[in-house]
């Protein structure tokens, strides 16, 4: 991939090429994502992932500016979408508006992310009709743990109504692409076969019109606990773990550093070495 993606292209790739996503938050992350992906999300999974937070909810527009910029400048190619965070964008479109406008100007990105359907629709057109593409989220929106009573599959039975609702809502709204998170697989498929903007699945279905993962979730790297929708890619925290025991071992007994790692009285000298 050579181009940089714009949300247009996004929408364009409705039923031809798979949108292939991943969150990051920070540059060396944004650098390797860059290359094989058509978006990146500054999600705000970095409160747990990075920040030890036991939900998404003490997430603040301060920490998606802080690694929005972080990640701005690992990207390339990428279209950059950053995550509003809770209590940024609920309360009213004009809220809404003048905290994406700061997440925009402050990071660089091109487009936001919101959580929640039907009762967003509105915030959703107002954002767009005043030039902010906006990315919808719906299903299992985490900053609404506390009302669902967890993090279980929704949209199961009589349910599934209520979300495609939400799905057909956030497209009319003028969304430029919508995630769909943790429902069933049957209704993931009817959802993007009956919407016009691409569908981006996490816990939904091979059919979605593209994918997203927690980067640090497939290389292996959270340890907390592992969603059935992930497949890891990498075990990255055991190597670390390995890494790290083997470092404390070499401190300890006086094996780190080595003669290779240290220096000598002058620049171009080598400690003397007892043979
Ligand atoms: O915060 C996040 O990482 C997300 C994605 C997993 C969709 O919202
Ligand atoms: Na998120």
């Amino acid at each position: 991939q050579t181009s940089v993606i714009t949300p247009p292209q996004v929408l364009a790739a409705k039923g031809r090429t798979p949108l292939v996503c991943l969150t990051a938050y920070t540059t060396p992350t944004a650098k390797l994502v860059d290359r094989h992906c058509e978006m990146v999300l500054v999600g705000d999974s970095v409160g747990m992932v990075l920040h030890g937070l036991p939900d998404t909810l003490g997430v603040s527009l301060d920490m998606m500016s802080m690694h929005g910029k972080a990640v701005r400048r690992g990207l390339e190619h990428a279209l950059m979408v950053v995550d509003m965070p809770f209590g940024s964008y609920e309360e009213s479109p004009q809220q809404a508006f003048r905290n994406a406008a700061r997440l925009i100007t402050e990071t660089g990105c091109e487009a936001v992310k919101l959580e929640g359907g039907e009762a967003m629709a509105e915030t959703i057109r107002f954002l767009t009709r005043r030039g902010i593409p906006v990315m919808a989220h719906v299903g299992l929106t985490p900053q609404a743990v506390n009302a669902f009573g967890g993090y279980g599959v929704q949209g199961r039975g009589a349910d599934s109504e209520r979300i495609r609702g939400d799905a057909i809502a956030v497209t009319e709204a003028g969304a430029f692409s919508v995630v769909l998170e943790k429902i069933p697989d049957p209704l993931a498929r009817r959802i993007t076969a009956d919407i016009a903007i691409p569908t981006i699945g996490i816990g939904a279905s091979a059919a979605c019109d593209g994918q997203i993962l927690v980067t640090d979730d497939l290389l292996g790297q959270f340890g907390d606990f592992l969603p059935k929708f992930v497949r890891r890619y990498a075990d990255l925290g055991a190597q670390a773990e390995a890494a790290i025991a083997a470092y404390a071992k070499d401190v300890r007994a006086r094996q780190f550093p080595g003669p290779e790692h240290v220096f000598g009285d002058t620049p171009a000298g080598k400690p003397k070495r007892e043979i």
